[in-house]
C-alpha cells in the first residue's frame, strides 16, 4: 500500500528524485565516519588503551607501510605472528617500539618461516616466525616475551589478556594506539562444542569474557602470567562486537618442536 504513492511520485517528479539521491550520497561521503560514544568505542573490543610501552614485545606487521597484523618479539631476532598474515611473494616490515603507530622503528624481514602444516581454509597451524634482518636492541620500549617451555594445558578460567591495533568494532576503524583487554580462557571441550570440527583441542585455545579481538589484531599474543601462550587467529565472521562463538588462538606450546627447529637453524647458520 505504501509503495503506491511513492511509485507515482517517482514517475511524476523524476528530476527531483534523482537530485535527492545525489544529495544523500554527497551527505554520506561528506559526513565523518560514524563513531560510537567513546565509552563504548574504547577497545580492541571493549578494551582500554594500553599504558605506553607496557608491552615492549608488541610489534605492528605492515604491508606498504600500513598496519595489517599484530605480532610479538619472542627473541632478539624473531617475531611470532599468525601465518594468515602473509601472502606468498609479498614483502612485510615490522615496526617495533611503538605505542602510537606513527612512532616506532621499522625493520626488514630476512626470512618468513611459515608453519609447514598451515592450512589457509581451516586455519590449522596458523603460526609464523619472522626472522628480522638485524637483532633488536633491548630497551624500555623494545623487548621480547617468554613463550611456554613445554607443552602443557592452559587451565580453563585463567585470566589472560590480548592486545592490538585492530578495529574497535566490527564496522569501525583500526586504532592508532595500542589497546588491550582482559580475557578468560574457555574450557577446550566447551570451545569444541561451539566451533565443532573447526576447533582443534591440541592446537588451539579459546578465550572470551567481556571483550575480544577484531580485524587487524591477528597475530597478536594471548598473554597469561606474562607468558605468551597463544596467537590471535580467528573469530566469527563480521561479528567482533558481541560474538556468539569465542575467539580462537593458536596454542603456542604445541608448536615448540617446530619453533626450536627454526631457532636452531639460525644458531647453526651463525656458527
Ligand atoms: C611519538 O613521537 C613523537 C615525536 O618523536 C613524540 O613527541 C611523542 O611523544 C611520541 N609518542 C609516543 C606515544 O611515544
Ligand atoms: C562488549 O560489551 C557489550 C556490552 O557489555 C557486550 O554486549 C559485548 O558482548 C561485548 N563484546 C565482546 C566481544 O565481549
Amino acid at each position: 500500500m505504501e509503495t503506491v504513492p511513492n511509485e507515482k511520485g517517482l514517475q511524476q517528479k523524476p528530476f527531483q528524485n534523482s537530485i535527492m539521491i545525489v544529495s544523500v550520497l554527497l551527505l554520506v561521503t561528506l559526513l565523518p565516519y560514524p563513531t560510537l560514544p567513546s565509552s563504548v568505542n574504547v577497545g580492541i573490543v571493549n578494551g582500554t588503551e594500553a599504558m605506553p610501552h607496557s608491552r615492549p614485545y608488541m610489534v605492528s606487521i605492515q604491508r606498504n607501510n600500513k598496519h595489517i597484523c599484530g605480532g610479538f618479539l619472542v627473541s632478539e631476532q624473531f617475531v611470532m605472528t599468525a601465518a594468515h598474515c602473509y601472502k606468498a611473494g609479498e614483502i612485510l616490515t615490522v615496526v617495533v617500539g611503538a605505542h602510537d603507530l606513527k612512532n616506532g622503528s621499522r625493520m626488514a624481514v630476512k626470512f618468513y618461516h611459515i608453519h609447514p602444516g598451515y592450512e589457509s581454509k581451516s586455519l590449522l597451524n596458523d603460526i609464523m616466525l619472522l626472522q628480522l634482518n638485524v637483532k633488536v636492541k633491548e630497551s624500555k620500549k623494545v623487548n621480547w616475551i617468554s613463550i611456554p617451555k613445554k607443552d602443557k594445558d592452559i587451565k580453563a578460567n585463567a585470566k589472560c589478556s590480548v592486545a592490538g591495533w585492530g578495529r574497535k568494532t566490527t564496522a569501525g576503524t583500526a586504532s592508532a594506539k595500542l589497546m588491550e583487554v582482559d580475557v578468560t580462557i574457555i574450557d577446550k571441550k566447551a570451545c569444541q562444542k561451539y566451533w565443532r570440527e573447526t576447533f582443534s583441542t591440541s592446537r588451539m585455545v579459546c578465550a572470551g569474557g567481556r571483550g575480544g579481538f577484531c580485524q587487524g589484531d591477528s597475530g597478536g599474543p594471548l598473554v597469561c602470567n606474562k607468558v605468551a601462550v597463544g596467537v590471535v587467529s580467528f573469530t566469527q565472521k563480521n561479528n567482533c562486537d558481541s560474538p556468539t562463538l569465542p575467539n580462537v588462538y593458536t596454542r603456542i606450546s604445541k608448536f615448540l618442536p617446530w619453533i626450536n627447529c627454526v631457532f636452531g637453524g639460525v644458531k647453526q647458520e651463525l656458527d
